[in-house]
Order: C-alpha cells, then structure tokens, then sequence
C-alpha cells in the first residue's frame, strides 16, 4: 500500500480512525454572530470529511463568552448550543469522518468587542501582539473556568463528537497559566512549575470526570513557547506524563505563542516543512499515548515517514486541508499531481482572519469557504468565451468558466503561462506557488482540454483539419535561469467541452471585433510602471520582473528602487546570490512589516545580509554608476552595479474600449481591474467564471 504507515488505523482511547491524517483546528469565521454553528462551517468542515481526513477537530469553540478569541467564534459555554453542534457531527458522521470538538478560553489574547468586556488572564500583564489590558483571575473565577472546560466537553459528548480537545497551546488561557512570563501569581496558580500547571491538570481531571474513562481526550499544547522568559521544551517533556495521568489520551504537540518571532505556530514558507517533528518526538519520549506532529507538513508523504521514523503517531495538516480537501484521498489513490499545494502563504487564512477581520479562505483556492452555496448554474447553449491572459486570474477564470460548459479559449501573449506567478515565484522558498499553475492547467483535462501550444503549427492544422484530439508533445522551454521546469506538459486531448489555449499570441481591439466571442474576461494583468526619472531608461536599469525571470544577470552592487513586496523579495532573490543591495524607498517607514511571519524572515534576512533600507528617500537621478536620492532635503549618492525597479504596476485593461465598442459581455479581473495579490487575481478570476 502507498503510504502505509499514514494509512493505517490507530486508536484514541475508544476511538478508532481510518488513517493518521487529522485536520487540527483553524478558526474561520464561519460561525453565526450569535456563536452557533451554522451551514457555511457545517458544509466546510463536510467536505474535508468527504475528502477522507482521518480525525476532524473544529476549530476553537468558547467555554465562556469572555473566553472568545474573535467576534464570529462558536461556544459551547450553555445547553443551547447542543442542538446546532449535533447538526455539525451529523454531517460528519454521514461523509463517514470522526469529529472532536476543541475547547478553548483566550485568557488575554482577545479584546473586548469578542469578550464581551476586559479579558481576563492569570496576571494583568497585557497582550504583548495586541497590548490589551486584562484583568487577573480571582480564585473563584479559575474554579468557575475549571467547571466550564468540564461542562463544555460533557455537552460536546452530547451532541455527538467523538472526541474533545483542550487547547492549552499558543498563549491562550491554559497556555499562558504555564508559562512564567505571563503567570506571575503568588498564589497556588502561580511560581513553582507544580503551581503554574495545576489550572490545566485540575481542567483535565474535570474534563475526565465529566466525559467517563471512555470518551478521548487530546490536549493540544505548545511545546515550547519559544519567547523570552517562557517555558521550553524541557517542561512541557516533565508535563507531559502528568497530563496523561489527570487523563489525556493524546497530546497534539504543536509550539510557540503569539509572541514567537515569526509565529512558528502558524508557520510561513521561510521555514522548514515538517521542523516541528523533533519537538513532538521529545514529547513521544515521555509518554506512552499517541502523539500529533504538526507544523507545516503539506506533504503525506513526509508525514508517512515521519510516522515511521517514530516522530508521532498521527500528523496534523492544517493550511493544506484549506487549499485542497481531497488531498488525502488523492494521496491514498497516490495521485501527487492532482494535489493542490498550500505554500505557507497564509495570506487567505491567517491574515485575512487576523489582520483584515474577514473569514478565512484560500488564497489558491477560491472555493473554500463557499462549499454551501453549491455549485453554479451550467450554461446554456454552446457559447464561446475568451479568457485574455493566462495569468492566475485567467487560468482560475478559465477552469470555472469550462466547469460550467463554456467554450473557452484562453489567450496568453507570452509563450509561457503564469504570468506574474513566473516571477513571483522566483525569490527564495517560493518556487512552489508556480506549482499552482502546474496544477490549473492538469486540471483542465479533467473537461477535457484542447490545447494548442506551439501556435505556428498547430492553429493552422487545426484549422484546416479539424482532428478529434490532439496529442502534444512537450514544449519545454530554454534551461534558462528563472524559467520554470514543465514536468507534466504533455497530452491534452479534446472532446465537447473545451478549453482551448493559445500561448504567444496578444489578443487585440481588432481580433476582438474579427471573431466576436459571446463574452471575455479580461484578465491581461499589470505591467511595471516607472516614475520618470533621468536616467532611469538607461542599460544599467532593470524591472524586477525582468530581473527575476532571468532575462538580465544579476550584478554588483545592486540598489532597489522601492521597497514594497516585490522590491524587498528581489533583495532577498539578490542577497541569496550573493549580492548586496540598498533598497530605497520613498515611505518613512518599510511597507512591509515584521507583523506577519514572511515579513518578519525577509528583514531578518535582509538583516543578516547588511541590506540597508533607506526610508523616506526621493530618487532624483540615475547616473552610469550610482543612484542619486534627496533625503531630509540632503542629495545623497549610492554606488551601484544594477539598478532594480519595483516601483508599482499599472493595470493592463485597454482592451475595454474595444469590448464596450463591440457590446461583447465582459468581466474584468485580476490586476488587470487594480493591481493587487494573487488572492484577488485567484478570486475573481474564478468568480467570473462562475457567473458570467
Ligand atoms: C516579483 C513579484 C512577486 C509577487 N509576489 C506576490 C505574492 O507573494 N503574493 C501575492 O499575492 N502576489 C504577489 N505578486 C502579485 C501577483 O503576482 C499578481 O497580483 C498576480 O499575478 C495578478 O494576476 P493576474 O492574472 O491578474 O495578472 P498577471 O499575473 O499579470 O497575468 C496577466 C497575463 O495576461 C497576459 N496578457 C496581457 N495582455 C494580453 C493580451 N492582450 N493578450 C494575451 N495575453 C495578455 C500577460 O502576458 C500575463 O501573462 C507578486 C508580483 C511580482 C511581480
Ligand atoms: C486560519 C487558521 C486558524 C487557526 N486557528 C486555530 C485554532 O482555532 N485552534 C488551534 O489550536 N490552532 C489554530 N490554528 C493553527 C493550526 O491548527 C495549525 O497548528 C497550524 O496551521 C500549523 O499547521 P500547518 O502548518 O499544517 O498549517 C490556525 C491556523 C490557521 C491557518
Ligand atoms: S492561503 Fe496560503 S497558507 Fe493559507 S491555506 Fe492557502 S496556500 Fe496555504
């Protein structure tokens, strides 16, 4: 069997799963506002049950109103919430998943407008992310937690979960207990680790108490908080048998807090897939029930031999069920190619929930979220649609649109698709968001596809020949620095429906009025813009794109004009090629900020490098060797090898004219609308395919 190890049943206390893979918690904002389960995170949470996921825990679920982390969190903190739970495991049970219901108190990392009022935690030390004020726990209000932990894992028995989970990770209430830098108590809750632990043990034997010696338990802790002045890795290994002894069945050993530099909780792709399983295999060390591996493993095939190898017993993939729900299935047929990758982006999810207050989706994919609007309408009648630009906008748009029936034809002028993926994903540890395109256009023979790739041969043929199917031989392109390397570009064949893609070939104003498709989407992207500078047309005067996709050798040393994400990620492409760089930029202070976990890598490589960004910087003039700037009203000059622009993107949507001309029905998405992110691109691409 493939992945033997991943694929074979394991118990938790009574419970017995499929397979290793668990789905580990992530909040949504799915829930109602009145924190009742509803149908958009009953259907979600369904899906990734059909897609084959061995053990579904939900995400964080109130024991107390004050205990909510974000406006939209679900409770389970009275018996009214019974009923609309019970409809959540239902769903579950009937896709033939198993579900756990994780409980959880945020102690000081909320604020008021989720809590109800001022959040409460074992020292009035305020959030250090959030700088929330919080009020210390009294005595009797640990005794009242204790009872709410126990109370909600006695009503989620009832509404039909297989399991519970105790969040005690990330530096929410059970964790901050734990640790001594944020519990300074003097009394028994406090000082001594016997005292700092005796919250979560009491919360555990009531929890035991309250479900019977049969119902699982896990309890989720962070194994190290990785801060200054918090607790390691050590004192989580000498917890660990005593929360087995209060009454775990397992322990889902995840790391780090809030705080932790580069939230390693949630772990971006600047770091190691898989770089948490040492700390779950000290954890398997000091006890003898099933431990959880978890942090950034997307790929079962790690998680098969990190099973083997002895670093846990299950392994949780988070961001990776969000990109793909069906990827353990496909794994388990050992379909690789199908599987749509999380890159660690956490742009769609963690992000969006926490720094743009919106529910969590997937960048990559556009359907997560949305599983209970069903699926769009089918098209009626044979109608021809152009996608112009086979970018990530025009690749989505494409997929939904052929989804529906369309005839689609997807026009790319360049001979590659991708668009600005092409260089995007040319900095360092970004090379699998290229993946993505890989994958789009595999999925298109699912249609299946026709496909014209070399255009002087195979229009012509076609035109005159019109063949049932076409076989294509691989169009690989030059081995050429920064070009992709197309493994599985090969056979496409054609019936009904169709998407047909022509690469080199630039849509214009007069093919649009020749050929009069039924409807288009726009989708041609942004080009780099360049404020008018002298000197800046001169050789020695780059885009990042052009520099990232390899059309022009990196030299030395190289200044950065601006310093936003493409600006600060050439520096990266450049530093890690030896290169040094200067970025200059025209802001007081750097766009990108060290708040989310990329962020925080690229300056500390820039750091490390002795990259310089020079802030609130005004470039006046570009010479043969040196880049000339005003600053504070002082011209300033930089030596320089290469001069980078990265200075913006204007959208590319002069075709609208023409299609407002024609009265051609269009749609226009992606950069090509307003250069954005790939998740607007993704998005809306998709969306128009879905209602045009
Ligand atoms: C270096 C770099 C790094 C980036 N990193 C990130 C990141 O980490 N995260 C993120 O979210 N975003 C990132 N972005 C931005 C992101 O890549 C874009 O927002 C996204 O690619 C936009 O997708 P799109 O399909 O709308 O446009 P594009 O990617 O620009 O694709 C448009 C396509 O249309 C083609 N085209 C244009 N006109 C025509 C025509 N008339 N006929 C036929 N074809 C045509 C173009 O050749 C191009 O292939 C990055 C951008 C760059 C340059
Ligand atoms: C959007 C999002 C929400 C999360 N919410 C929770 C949560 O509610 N409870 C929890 O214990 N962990 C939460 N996590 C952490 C995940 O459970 C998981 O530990 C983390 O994503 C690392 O796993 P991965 O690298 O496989 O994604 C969340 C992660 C994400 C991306
Ligand atoms: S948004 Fe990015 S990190 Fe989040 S699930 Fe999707 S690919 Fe993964």
């Amino acid at each position: 069997m493939m992945l033997e190890h991943l694929f074979s049943p394991i118990a938790i206390n009574g419970m017995t799963l499929n397979n290793r893979a668990v789905m580990p918690p992530m909040g949504t904002g799915y829930g109602n506002a009145d924190a009742t389960v509803g149908e958009r995170l009953i259907r979600y949470l369904a899906r990734r049950a059909r897609g084959g996921t061995g053990l579904i825990i939900t995400e964080v679920c109130a024991v107390d109103p004050r205990g909510k982390g974000f406006p939209t969190e679900i409770g389970v903190w009275s018996d009214e919430f019974i009923p609309g739970l019970a409809s959540l495991t239902r769903a579950i049970h009937g896709e033939g998943g198993k579900i756990a219901l994780q409980l959880h108190h945020a102690g000081r990392e909320t604020f008021p407008a989720a809590a109800g009022g001022m959040p409460e935690a074992p020292s009035p030390i305020p959030s250090v992310v959030l700088g929330q004020p919080c009020q210390e726990m009294s005595r009797e209000r640990i005794a009242e937690m204790v009872e709410a932990f126990a109370r909600a894992a006695g009503r989620a028995k009832q509404a039909g979960f297989d399991a519970v989970e105790i969040h005690g990770a990330h530096g929410y209430l059970l964790n901050q207990f734990l640790s001594p830098f944020s519990n300074q108590r003097s009394d028994e809750f406090g000082g001594s680790e016997e005292n700092r632990s005796r919250f979560v043990l009491e919360i555990v034997a009531a929890v035991r108490k309250a479900v019977g010696p049969a119902f699982p338990v896990i309890i989720r802790v962070s194994t190290d908080e990785m801060i200054r002045g918090g607790y390691g890795l050590g004192f989580m290994q000498g917890l660990a048998p005593q929360l087995v002894a209060a009454g775990v069945d397992a322990i889902h050993a995840s790391v780090g807090v809030y705080s932790t530099p580069g939230n390693l909780s949630i772990a971006s792709l600047d770091t190691e897939a898989g770089f948490n399983l040492f700390r779950a295999r000290a954890i398997k060390e000091a006890v003898s029930v099933p431990v959880i591996g978890v942090g950034r493993i997307n790929d079962p095939r790690l998680a098969d031999r990190a099973i083997a190898a002895g670093d846990a017993d299950l392994i949780s993939f988070g961001r990776q069920h969000l990109t793909d729900p069906d990827f353990v299935r496909k794994a388990r047929a050992g379909r690789f190619e199908e599987i749509r990758w999380c890159v660690a982006c956490n742009q769609g999810c963690i992000e969006r929930l926490s720094f743009e207050m919106k529910s969590a989706t997937c960048t990559f994919n556009p359907a997560c979220g949305r599983e209970y609007r069903g699926a769009p309408d089918p098209v009626e009648g044979v109608k021809r649609l152009w996608v112009i630009g086979a970018g990530p906008a025009g690749l989505s748009a494409a997929l939904a649109a052929a989804g529906r029936g369309y005839e689609v034809e997807l026009f790319e002028r360049e001979p590659l698709p991708g668009g600005q993926l092409r260089s995007a994903s040319q900095p360092p540890h970004k090379q699998p968001y290229l993946d993505w395109v890989g994958w789009a256009l595999r999925q298109m023979e699912q249609y299946p596809v026709k496909a014209h790739f070399d255009q002087a041969v195979t229009v012509g043929m076609l035109q005159g020949k019109r063949p049932d199917a076409v076989v294509l031989r691989d169009r690989r392109p030059p081995q050429k620095k920064g070009y992709l390397e197309w493994e599985d570009w090969s056979v496409r064949t054609m019936e009904k429906r169709w998407v047909q893609v022509h690469f080199d070939r630039e849509v214009t104003a007069a093919m649009l009025s020749e050929l009069k498709p039924d409807a288009v989407i726009l989708a041609a992207g942004s080009s780099p813009v360049t404020p008018t500078i002298s000197g800046i047309d001169g050789p020695g005067v780059v885009d990042a794109r052009d520099l990232l996709v390899g059309k022009v050798e990196p030299a030395a040393p190289a200044v950065v004009l601006g310093a936003g994400y493409v600006g600060i990620e050439t520096a990266d492409f450049l530093i890690a090629r030896g290169i040094g760089v200067v970025l200059v930029e025209m802001l007081p202070a750097p766009p990108v900020g060290k708040h989310t976990a990329h962020g925080y890598w690229l300056h500390r490589r820039l750091k490390a490098a002795g990259a310089e960004i020079i802030l609130g910087a005004t470039v006046t003039r570009v010479e043969e060797d040196a880049v000339v700037y005003r600053q504070q009203g002082e011209e300033k000059r930089i030596p320089v090898g290469l001069v980078v622009t990265a200075m913006g993107a204007r959208a590319e949507n002069a075709l609208e004219g023409a299609l407002k001309e024609l009265a051609i029905p269009y749609r226009i998405v992606g950069d090509a609308q307003s250069p954005r992110r790939l998740l607007e691109a993704i998005h809306e691409g998709d969306r128009a395919g879905r209602e045009i």
